[in-house]
Order: structure tokens, then C-alpha cells, then sequence
């Protein structure tokens, strides 16, 4: 088979080129399971290069000259890009570089099948839930662009009950050091006046702790449950998983509002 020098490999479009790799790796990258699954797969004999079926996990493949078949259907490598929806954990700070012994989300997340995952915004270290990560640049900008007003749905766990005059004063919006918020839609959860859905527009720097101490309470408890379109629904805690298309392009139409 040809070389093909590491200048001449195209973008995969996400951070890297399309370089050999494990044959695992590239049936993960191309969608067809978890690189677990694939594994199996290629135990089962399911999976040939160039004809032969490859049983041996450490085989490479090169994406721009072997063929890859999985049960007789060719697989190639989708470079479109990747953005998926974890459900962060507390006490796991939203970075891809470790700056310390704690966890970090770049942990949680499938780096090796698609390198250049990077997280769209943050969450506290204390704030569990939905996190969204893609490795397409401009994903980010669009979405969390200061004229962009994509709403955030959080449940909050308050220090003690919400008064009818704080929630009011919440959906008027309060001052915060930065400047005023938009109106904020609040509601109970429960019979609990402690436990509170706020609904904000912007995502600004811990907006909602700030918001809530704007009118005298404190966040025990602090979970996102969705982000414009996308609702977390019943992922695990700790798990991601990718986004359709649809999905993908659902969020860039609540971005363009
Ligand atoms: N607002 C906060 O105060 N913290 C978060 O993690 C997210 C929104």
C-alpha cells in the first residue's frame, strides 16, 4: 500500500489528521459502537480489513487506504463533527487540563474516539448535570455568544424557603454586580418552597448562585437539567452520550433567536 506523509492527511475535523489507528478506535470514531462493543465485534469475526476478518485488538488500520467492513458493510470514517451531553457529577471541575489531583471532566468524556472534545461553557465544581462538549470550534461561540439567549433550566436546592417576593423579584430580574438579568422564570418544585426550576437566558458566571443571593437565599444544591432544546432526561450520572444531528441543529435554531 502507498505512504501517505503525515502533511499530506487531511483535518478529520476534529483537532487531529487521519493517522493509523486501532482498529477499535476507528469503528468507535465511525459510529459503529463504544470501542468495548467494537472489541466484541471484532472478536465475534465480524470485521474485515481489506477482505481478511481481524480478530487481534491491536490491529491498525490506515483510514485513507484500508477498507473496513463490518458484517459485509463498508464503515469510513465520519469527520463530521462530534458534540455530546454529560452528565457532570459534583465535585468534578469543568476543565480539560488536570491542574490537581481532583477529577475533571476531560475524564468523563470519549477524548480517544473523538480528540478535540472541548466543554461548551461550565459548571461549578458543586453543580451537577448537563454539560455540553463538541469538537466543532464555533459551536461554542454560537451558543454561548452574550447575544445568544439560549435558557438554561436549573433545579435548585435552596438554605431555606423562597419567599413569593423573592420569586417575583427573580422573574423581574435583579441587579447583579455585571449588570441586570433578564427575567427569569421561577417555579416550586413540590410542596417545598426550598426547592425551586429557574429558567435563566444568559450564562453568566456563577448567574444563578449570584442570582439567588441577590434576593437572600443560598444554593445548597445546584443541577442543570437542560440547555436550550436539549433536556438531560435520564442519563446517568457520570455518562455522556453523543447528540443527533437534529439535536445538534435544534440547539444552533434556539441559538439564532
Ligand atoms: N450558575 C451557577 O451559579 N453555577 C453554575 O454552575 C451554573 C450556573
Amino acid at each position: 500500500m502507498g505512504e501517505i506523509s503525515y502533511e499530506d492527511r487531511p483535518e478529520d475535523g476534529r483537532g487531529g489528521r487521519v493517522v493509523p489507528m486501532r482498529l477499535q478506535k476507528f469503528l468507535a470514531r465511525a459510529g459503529v459502537a463504544s470501542r468495548r462493543s467494537s472489541e466484541n465485534l471484532m472478536t465475534a469475526g465480524r470485521v474485515r480489513v481489506n477482505g481478511e476478518v481481524v480478530t487481534e485488538l491491536g490491529s491498525k488500520v490506515d483510514p485513507l487506504v484500508d477498507t473496513v467492513t463490518v458484517d459485509g458493510r463498508e464503515v469510513r470514517l465520519n469527520d463530521a463533527p462530534v458534540t455530546i451531553m454529560l452528565n457532570k457529577p459534583a465535585g468534578v471541575i469543568t476543565t480539560m487540563k488536570a491542574q490537581s489531583s481532583k477529577p475533571i471532566v476531560a475524564e468523563l468524556v470519549p477524548l480517544e474516539e473523538f480528540p478535540g472534545l472541548y466543554p461548551i461553557g461550565r459548571l461549578d465544581a458543586d453543580t451537577t448535570g448537563l454539560l455540553l462538549f463538541s469538537t466543532d470550534g464555533n459551536l461554542g461561540n454560537e451558543l454561548l455568544h452574550p447575544s445568544r439567549h439560549v435558557n438554561k433550566t436549573y433545579r435548585a436546592q435552596l438554605d431555606g424557603p423562597l419567599s413569593q417576593g423573592q420569586a417575583d423579584a427573580l422573574r423581574r430580574g435583579v441587579e447583579l454586580s455585571d449588570g441586570p438579568t433578564s427575567p427569569a422564570e421561577v417555579e416550586f418544585v413540590g410542596k417545598s418552597r426550598r426547592d425551586v426550576r429557574i429558567t435563566i437566558h444568559e450564562g453568566r458566571y456563577h448567574q444563578v448562585k449570584r442570582m439567588f443571593e441577590a434576593v437572600g437565599r443560598k444554593v445548597r444544591k445546584l443541577h442543570r437539567e437542560s440547555f436550550g432544546p436539549l433536556e438531560l432526561g435520564d442519563l446517568a450520572l457520570g455518562t455522556w452520550r453523543q447528540l443527533s444531528q437534529e439535536e445538534v441543529e435544534a440547539l444552533r435554531q434556539a441559538s439564532n433567536k
